[in-house]
């Protein structure tokens, strides 16, 4: 059940994709979720050397022989990283499934996804973006809803207008999200014209997700009220978990502080600080609406088949009427 072109293309079981999440999109997480039948993306923006990064495709060559991506980080970064270096690893490697996100794709670049043969996933938030990079030559295109964990965009589109917009207007499968955690919203994305759903804060409530217990259960905790947005003044926006670095880096905004001072309270090593230690005040976490919708910590393949299983029930019901 559930089989369309996402899980055809990508060769997964369910059509479901585990958002690329800076600093738990480890090699470990990103084998449990292909282990589960979707697809794990590992973050290479990560690893400082190409050295590093290559340890850690083995690693998940070695942990899985399930499909799974490296993502190519575009949005602008404190320690900017050489893609072009990043790619030739990947090549090496035999990574055959490369996601993009952020800001626009160099044409340079993805030209050597098509010549080395790879499958080429965009990710972005609007209708102009994922047409551009389907004329470059993108197989797929993922968008997310206003609603999601993480960089948002400038264009506040969420995602019940967001999804049938692009699936409408492109010609390659749409994999959509932004705020969905479970078997519901992902027959909701499906009935929107998507082929595949992207998850990524309710991969924060996993028994695997590498994070502290203690953030775990705060997120447990948190409500869809319990998210905010930064970084709007710099033309980054988050939306993030409401903690008391989110908060400064708010009032920093506002009181219009300098670039550098800002930068150091959303500082990626604090997250990872905080992903580390448990303590939940130190960084800040990516977060979406959808936050409120995690009741639990379930393994990532409870979580996959569940979700399945819900979403079949209920379209068998609906079916039913
Ligand atoms: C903790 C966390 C870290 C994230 N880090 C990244 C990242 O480094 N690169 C990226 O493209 N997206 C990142 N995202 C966004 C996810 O890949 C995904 O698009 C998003 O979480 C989907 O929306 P949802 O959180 O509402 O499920 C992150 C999201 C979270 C929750």
């Amino acid at each position: 059940m559930f089989q369309t072109r996402v899980t055809e293309m990508l060769g997964i079981r369910y059509p479901l994709v585990g958002g690329t999440m800076m600093w738990v999109s480890t090699p470990e997480f990103v084998a449990a979720i292909s282990n589960a039948g979707g697809l794990g993306i590992l973050a290479s923006a990560m690893y400082p050397s190409a050295e590093s990064l290559g340890e850690a495709v083995d690693r998940v060559q070695k942990l899985t022989d399930k499909p799974f991506a490296v993502n190519l980080n575009l949005f602008p970064m404190m320690r900017p990283v050489d893609n072009r270096e990043v790619l030739d690893v990947l090549v090496e490697k035999g990574v055959k499934i490369v996601e993009t996100s952020g800001h626009s794709a160099p044409d340079a670049l993805c030209g050597r996804f098509k010549a080395s043969r790879m499958i080429w996933i965009h990710k972005c938030v609007g209708v102009r973006y994922a047409l551009k990079v389907q004329e470059m030559g993108a197989d797929l295109v993922t968008v997310v809803g206003y609603e999601n964990g993480g960089a948002t965009g400038k264009l506040d589109t969420g995602t019940m207008v967001l999804i049938p917009r692009v699936a409408e207007a492109c010609r390659v499968p749409v994999i959509g999200g932004g705020g969905i955690a479970d078997g519901r919203g992902f027959l909701a994305v499906l009935a929107l014209g998507a082929e595949g759903l992207i998850l990524g804060t309710r991969l924060l409530t996993t028994q695997e997700a590498p994070i502290h217990e203690r953030l775990k259960q705060a997120l447990l905790q948190a409500g869809e009220l319990d998210t905010m947005l930064i970084l709007r003044s710099l033309g980054a926006t988050h939306r993030v978990w409401i903690n008391e670095a989110a908060k400064r880096c708010r009032d920093l905004e506002a009181s219009q502080a300098g670039v550098t001072e800002i930068l150091s309270v959303v500082a990626g090593q604090k997250a990872k600080a905080m992903y580390d230690t448990g303590e939940l005040d130190v960084g800040v976490v990516p977060c979406g609406q959808g936050v409120g919708l995690c009741h639990d910590i379930p393994t990532v393949q409870e979580l996959f088949d569940r979700i399945i299983r819900e979403a079949g029930e209920i379209a068998a019901r609906l079916a039913a009427r």
